[in-house]
């Protein structure tokens, strides 16, 4: 859990939850109003993101692409589980454009768990290739 590089050893499930329960405190959402925190396991390590809105609307960024970001920052680039929390009921899954960054990190999507949970403990869960099955990989290109 320390080293970024170290062997996979999944944080418990509830821990990673909390992680994005504090990231949802850190959301920049003046214009929406819609706060989302993002605890990603990346390499091992947990890395927290938010969503950080714009008053040019299309330059905001959601708090799954910061989380992932700081951990490709970091040097994790091997996604192992995600949680998203939120204040909609039922949680809120990751967008498209999430789930296509998301897909870019993990090297097999089935074994990737997204959980999404809201202030009322309440939670859903999938698998990443549940979310976005036959997606676009660097594994296309020439
Ligand atoms: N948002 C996220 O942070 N993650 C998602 O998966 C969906 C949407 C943010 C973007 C924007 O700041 C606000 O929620 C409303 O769309």
């Amino acid at each position: 859990m320390t080293t970024p590089d170290g062997p996979e050893t999944p944080e418990g499930g509830h821990a990673l939850e909390a992680r994005a329960a504090t990231a949802q405190r850190k959301a920049y959402a003046p214009y929406s109003k819609f706060r989302v925190g993002a605890a990603v396991q990346m390499s091992g390590q947990v890395f927290e993101g938010a969503n950080v809105e714009n008053a040019s609307y299309g330059l905001t960024i959601c708090a799954e692409r910061v989380a992932v970001f700081a951990a490709a920052l970091a040097g994790a680039h091997r996604l192992e589980a995600i949680a998203v929390c939120s204040d909609a009921s039922p949680p809120s899954s990751p967008c498209g454009a999430c789930r296509q960054v998301l897909l870019e990190f993990a090297p097999d999507p089935a074994a990737v768990t997204v959980t999404a949970i809201n202030s009322l403990g309440e939670r859903r869960a999938w698998t990443l290739a549940e979310l976005i099955p036959d997606g676009f990989s660097g594994r296309e290109l020439p």
